[in-house]
Order: structure tokens, then sequence, then C-alpha cells
């Protein structure tokens, strides 16, 4: 049986790629992917994740826009890492597949009730607003939530939009905390772990050899991607952040972590959207997630490869 999972997101060439590599693995059943505003405004992230399932051939899976903005900040955006459409690094057609009349926070909650309980598995790859506000609407539906695998965080690596905070978490940190704090199962990729996701030349080169549209495709936005990364960190590559939460579902044997308490700063005058990670277990606050840390690089590599090799 396949494992039923919603995409949240904010494409975003990661995005792209972690949604290509979920719809190119049999093991998973993508119910639906809900947007939401960050990397860039919401009309955005919306029309890209209709191009991504155009582009993967998949126009039966529906696509929602959700919030479009935090629950009680203003938006910020990146388009200074993902450029002006989100989605830059190749131009892609006006998708003809429609957007869902239903508003996202609507279908994660029709979802959630309508399946069995501990059935489905959220994957929220961008800001938490639309996990948050599905919650307040619906505290029902808390309990049915079979886990939330999540992109966000960091803690040993410290922080990429502030000195102390990871992007998704800083953009809504009280949603976060409303998620952290909402005794789900929760698997959390930080930055710890992305940050050695790196693509490299011959991985990207061998992605654009690929015969099909989407293996261009990854090598195009990778390309795009790693331009801010290098920059910045100095980095030999791209960080592929928001595929490792689909390859920890194919593959949680590839990482390492541990199930530590961790809590999300919402009133640091410097330290805001900080994920506090309490790994030494110096509290006696209680674990509420498996905070991963490394992962097999090659192992990653490998299955991503192989993976978007099956798409057209
Ligand atoms: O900090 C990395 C995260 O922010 C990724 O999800 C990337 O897509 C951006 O949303
Ligand atoms: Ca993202």
């Amino acid at each position: 049986m396949a494992q039923k999972i919603i995409i949240d997101t904010d494409p975003g060439q990661d995005d792209a790629v972690a949604i290509l590599l979920a719809l190119a693995s049999p093991e998973l059943e993508v119910l639906g992917i809900t947007t939401v505003a960050g990397n860039v405004p919401l009309d955005l992230t919306q029309l890209n994740a209709r191009k991504i399932i155009e582009l993967a051939g998949r126009p039966d899976i529906p696509v929602f826009a959700g919030c479009d903005r935090p629950l009680s900040r203003d938006l910020v955006t990146a388009e200074h890492v993902h450029g002006k459409t989100g989605l830059d690094g190749i131009a892609l057609p006006d998708p003809s597949v429609p957007l869902q009349d239903r508003h996202a926070v609507d279908f994660i909650i029709d979802t959630l009730r309508a399946q069995d309980p501990g059935t489905v598995t959220l994957v929220p790859i961008g800001p938490l607003t639309n996990i948050a506000q599905a919650f307040r609407r619906a505290p029902d539906i808390v309990a049915r939530v079979q886990q939330i695998v999540l992109m966000g965080g960091a803690y040993f690596e410290v922080g990429n939009i502030t000195p102390a905070a990871e992007f998704n978490i800083y953009v809504d940190p009280e949603a976060a905390a409303e998620v952290f704090d909402a005794d789900v199962p929760l698997v959390v990729l930080p930055l710890d772990v992305t940050h050695t996701a790196l693509t490299s030349r011959e991985w990207v080169d061998a992605m654009a050899a690929l015969p099909g549209r989407c293996g261009p495709a990854v090598a195009g936005w990778t390309d795009f991607f790693e331009r801010f990364d290098k920059e910045k960190y100095g980095s030999l590559g791209a960080p592929l952040h928001d595929p490792c939460t689909i390859a920890w579902l194919l593959r949680p044997d590839m990482f390492t972590g541990r199930h530590i308490n961790v809590q999300i700063e919402t009133e640091g005058r410097w330290t805001t959207g900080m994920t506090v990670a309490d790994w030494w277990r110096v509290t006696d606050r209680a674990p509420n997630a498996l905070f991963l840390r490394q992962v097999d690089h090659d192992a990653l590599f490998d299955l991503l490869a192989e993976r978007i090799a099956r798409l057209p």
C-alpha cells in the first residue's frame, strides 16, 4: 500500500525536485499539492506547482492555493535565491492544468477527515502557515495526522536568512511554533542535513544528459539555484533542501539524528525563527521531534538520479 502524502510547498527549485522525486516514487501516493507564500508570493508558487506537475506528465495531481501571508507577520520572500519567478533556471510553458477552487487549508482538513486516521503524512517544505491554519480551523484533524516530515530549521548549521533562523521557520515562526507544539509525530530535515546534500558537477551533467525533459529541468534549476550558495558559502553545489524530506520517506536509513525537544523562538530580538534544539538534552523538555543531522550523500544522489530518470 503506497504511503499517502500531501506536499505543502512554495516552489522554489528545490521544492520542484522534491515534487518530481515524489511523483517518480511508487512507494508514495501524492493526494495533492498545497501551495503557500514563501520563496515567492502565492500567485507564483501555485503557478509553479502546476508547471511542475505538467512537466512530470501528472495533470491528475490536484494543486491548491493556500495562505498568501504568514499568520501574523508580513511576508518575507527569497527572490534573491530563487529568481523573480521562483523557478528560474529553465523556461516552462504556462500550465493548462487548472488550479483547484478549494482553498488549500480546506483540502488538508477535508482529506484528513476523509482518510482513515493515521494514514496521511504531511510534507511541508515551505513556511508552515497552511498547516497551522488547518490545525487552528479543525483541531479534530491533528490526531488524524500520521506524521509531519518537514524541511526547516537549523541548529549546529545556524541560520540562512538571519544568523539564527532558517527561511521556512523564519517566515512564519508563530505557525512553526503551533505545529511543533501540536503533539504530532514530527521529522525535521534542518540545514544541518540539507547543507550537506550538495549537487556535484558530474551529477548535474548526468541530469542534463537524461533523455526526457525532467532531467534537463533539474539540471537547469540546480545550476541556477547553486549560484547563491556558492557565493554565500563557497559551497561546491546546490543544496537540495526539500528533496531530503521525500528521500527520508523512501529511505529513512540514509539519515541519522536524534529524538529531542525543539522549540521555536518567536520573541527573540535577534533570534526570532530559531529552532532551539535540545540536542544534548540539557533540559527536561519532552522530545517532540526526530531532528536529523546527517545523510549518506552518495546514496541520496543515487536515489535521486535513479528516480528522476524514470520521469518523462
Ligand atoms: O531554507 C531552505 C528552505 O527555504 C527550502 O524549503 C527552500 O525552498 C526555501 O523555501
Ligand atoms: Ca521550499
